[in-house]
């Protein structure tokens, strides 16, 4: 079977007695994972080898919530993505839509990134999603191809390690998560897209959705046919929700 990932991204929360308690209650609630699914999570640069040391030996991943897209050199205030690997992280997530909404990323930059990532062996969660006013307008698709294209046109086709969110930017901090039936609507849209260039890799290809996923909604969005998983913000704050979340996934 397809194995199922729950990746958490913390974005910019969490301190050395807050991230350790908080791996000590997702371990409370849950000793061992499941073999079907995956469990990361995303701090802060600053404490990445903090969860590195804390994950050690649990199963649990830790990834970071951006990379240069350079592996070294001047670039001041930059975190490389070897660096990433050597402290300990197997992920990155790329082109998030916060990035893009505050740091100005664009769609090449993103798609640099992730060949960085994948460069320095680490696993780029390219992140794609279309505004309120891109969907109201009827160019979701547009976007979303546009997204895509820019990625995927970086990475060398039928690479295995690789994870796609889609996150529609209306969802993401609202508490209003987009629908099942919408969700489904956008991964298949995005598979198909990838099958364009590898049938046998857009079957294989893990898509998770993001945005205002909880407890709550998680088992209704998870059982659509094209949802690989949950890339999840706020809710992967709290162990119990957390771990709640990635119980449906199985
Ligand atoms: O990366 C995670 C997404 O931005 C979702 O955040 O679950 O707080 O809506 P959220």
């Amino acid at each position: 079977m397809k194995k199922k990932w729950l990746i958490g991204n913390w974005k910019m929360h969490g301190n050395l007695a807050a991230n350790k308690a908080l791996i000590a209650s997702i371990r409370a609630e849950l000793p061992e994972l499941d073999e079907g699914a995956e469990m990361v999570v995303c701090p802060a640069f600053p404490y990445l080898y903090q969860l590195a040391e804390l994950t050690r030996g649990t199963g649990i991943g830790v990834g970071v919530q951006n990379v240069s897209d350079h592996l070294q050199g001047a670039y001041t205030g930059e975190t490389s993505p070897l660096m990433v690997k050597e402290l300990g992280g197997s992920f990155a997530i790329i082109g998030h839509s916060e990035r893009r909404q505050y740091q100005g990323e664009n769609d090449g930059l993103m798609g640099r990134k992730a060949l960085a990532a994948i460069d320095a062996g680490l696993i780029p969660v390219i992140c794609v999603g279309e505004t309120a006013e891109e969907r109201d307008t009827g160019r979701t698709h547009d976007v979303l191809a546009r997204q895509l294209d820019a990625a995927f046109g970086y990475i060398r086709t039928a690479h295995d390690k690789i994870v796609l969110a889609y996150e529609p930017r209306w969802a993401i901090g609202t508490g209003i998560a987009a629908t099942p039936e919408i969700i489904q609507a956008e991964h298949e849209f995005l598979r198909h897209r990838v099958a364009i260039r590898d049938k046998d890799f857009a079957a294989r290809l893990p898509i998770i959705y993001g945005g205002s996923v909880k407890s709550a909604n998680a088992v209704s969005i998870f059982s659509m046919p094209d949802v690989d998983g949950g890339l999840i913000g706020s809710a992967a704050l709290n162990a119990t929700e957390f771990v709640s979340i990635y119980r449906e996934l199985l």
